[in-house]
């Protein structure tokens, strides 16, 4: 190409990139700007929106049995939370443990009642958001299934949601939960945009670093995600007074928490 062709395309270029990156800036500011009740609808339905995908395959995965095989009872009585449209419910059903599910996802629940008809099997199963129900009786454990645990979000409500688990746990009981590691570097400036935003609009609720938000479409199609680095996750447990007994650095962060 000439040399004075390629001032134009230089120019273009570099323009495109800067509306790219006012754009995203601007995404990051609107997610600052919903209510947390629209926060948690958006949530609930991107999970509903999902579909059950490989939920069909009743399976768990290597780091569930290890964990489940280690930390469970096959007496115990066990809430899963989040347990979606069935793949981990059915996978523990099969393997002869007393569970029941939880999920904030309504389409979720209701192909988990599919699948446990499709396997003859049974199962209470309640439909809300873990923050918000209440809870049906009390657990030897409760599993937080596959990271639901990093969809929750604002720390403090997170620690609420510990606490009443906590409340609710018999004598030995156990807290197993999984989260999504922190990644590297952090989104420093999409969380100060998105902070940046509620606080002038006055949101009831603030973007927190380890938040991850994304957005397609409109305001419903956002999925939410908090990630935790261990010392962060080791925080949040001992806030909420949990003694952190077992904790899996891997892909997937698992820890087992006691009284
Ligand atoms: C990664 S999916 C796991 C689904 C299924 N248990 C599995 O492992 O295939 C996470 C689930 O957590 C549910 N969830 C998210 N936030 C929740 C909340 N606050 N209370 C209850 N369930 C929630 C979602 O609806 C979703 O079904």
């Amino acid at each position: 190409m000439r040399g004075w062709r390629k001032a134009p395309y230089t120019f273009l270029r570099g323009a495109g990139r800067v509306l790219e990156l006012a754009g995203r800036a601007s995404i990051y500011l609107a997610i600052g700007t919903l209510r947390l009740a629209d926060l948690r609808t958006a949530i609930a339905h991107s999970w509903d929106e999902l579909g059950p995908g490989d939920d069909d395959v009743s399976s768990l995965m290597p780091w569930e049995q290890r964990l489940y095989a280690r930390f469970l009872k096959t007496a115990d009585r066990i809430l899963l939370v989040g347990s979606g449209a069935g793949r981990d419910l059915v996978g523990l059903l099969k393997l002869g443990y007393r569970v029941e599910g939880l999920d904030v996802a309504s389409r979720a629940v209701a192909h988990s009642r599919h699948m446990l008809d499709k396997e003859r099997l049974t199962a209470e199963l309640h439909t809300g958001a873990i923050e918000a129900v209440e809870l049906p009786g009390s657990f030897d454990a409760f599993i937080f299934s596959w990271c639901c645990y990093s969809y929750i979000p604002q720390l403090a409500t997170r620690v609420g949601v510990l606490r009443k688990v906590k409340a609710q746990l018999n004598p030995g009981g156990r807290i197993l939960i999984s989260y999504i590691p922190a990644e590297r570097p952090p989104r420093l400036l999409a969380n100060r945009l998105t902070r940046f935003a509620g606080h002038i609009t006055r949101s009831d609720w603030r973007s927190e670093p380890g938040d991850v938000v994304v957005a397609s479409g409109d305001w419903r199609g956002i999925h939410y995600e908090h990630r935790f680095s261990p010392s962060d996750f080791e925080n949040e447990a001992g806030a909420a007074g949990l003694r952190v007994v077992f904790h899996e650095r891997g892909e997937v962060g698992a820890a087992v928490l006691i009284v």
